[in-house]
């Protein structure tokens, strides 16, 4: 049997790994939040004291970084070297330098090519910035998951809220709007829609509603 590969892309907060965490236990598929890969390095550099600008001494630290998946009930859980990191790499901070250090060309092809390896071996929900385009060109399904920026700094609010964090709203729009503009306009491997990638969009959509929606094209093309 060959894997099936599902590839969602968008831009932050758009509702990706919410979606594509459900639908890959409906399908019993292993899901790979390339996301979390970034924010991994991203913490490796944190914690080596090397600055997020370094692109030399972030290559350097590539080749011992170790990320690895576990999957729990309710979040998959991250290791970075064999420590739990699922919380850390979470950080305002992490989250703010992420698209740095995801832009340097060493990181993205290291990154890419243990993202093809997970999915050379299992059938994949992977979400990111650059699958349907990039790290699994042809992908069975690709969805471009787009939602209002209002409607994704609100859904982080409600986030922060429930985890007992104050944010202010119009600092989550800033912050997101930020990221989405150096994700897109990066020299490799930018944020863009995949030409075959179906254009979903959630603002005025709750996640039920968008799993339906999703898991009917994957029935689709299956
Ligand atoms: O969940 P959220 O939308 O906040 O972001 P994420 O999926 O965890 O991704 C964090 C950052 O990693 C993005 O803003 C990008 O800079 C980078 N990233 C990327 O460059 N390519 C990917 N395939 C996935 C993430
Ligand atoms: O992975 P990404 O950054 O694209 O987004 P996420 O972390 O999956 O979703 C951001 C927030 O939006 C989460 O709190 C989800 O529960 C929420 N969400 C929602 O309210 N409605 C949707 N249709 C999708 C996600």
């Amino acid at each position: 049997m060959t894997n099936f590969q599902v590839a969602i892309d968008g831009p932050a907060s758009a509702g990706k790994s919410t979606i594509a965490k459900i639908l890959a236990t409906k399908l019993n598929y292993v899901y790979v939040d390339t996301g979390a890969m970034y924010r991994s390095i991203t913490l490796a550099a944190k914690k080596a004291g090397i600055s997020y600008n370094d692109e030399q001494k972030i290559r350097n630290l590539l080749s011992h970084t170790d990320i690895r998946f576990e999957p729990s009930a309710p979040v998959q859980r991250v290791f970075l070297n064999d420590v739990d990191v699922t919380d850390e790499i979470r950080s305002t901070e992490i989250t703010n330098n992420v698209s740095i250090v995801a832009a340097f060309a060493d990181v993205r092809s290291n990154l890419v090519s243990r993202q093809r390896d997970i999915a050379d071996h299992n059938s994949v929900i992977m979400d990111g910035r650059d699958i349907g385009t990039t790290v699994l060109p042809n992908a069975n399904v690709k969805i471009f998951l787009v939602a209002s920026v209002e409607e994704r700094a609100q859904r982080r609010y409600k986030e922060n809220i429930a985890k007992g964090i104050t944010t202010d709203l119009e600092t989550l729009k800033q912050e997101i709007e930020a990221r989405d503009y150096k994700d897109s306009h990066r020299k490799i491997s930018p944020l863009t829609q995949a030409k075959d990638a179906i254009l979903v969009d959630t603002t005025s959509q709750n996640i039920d509603q968008v799993v339906s929606q999703i898991a009917n094209i994957i029935t689709s093309k299956k």
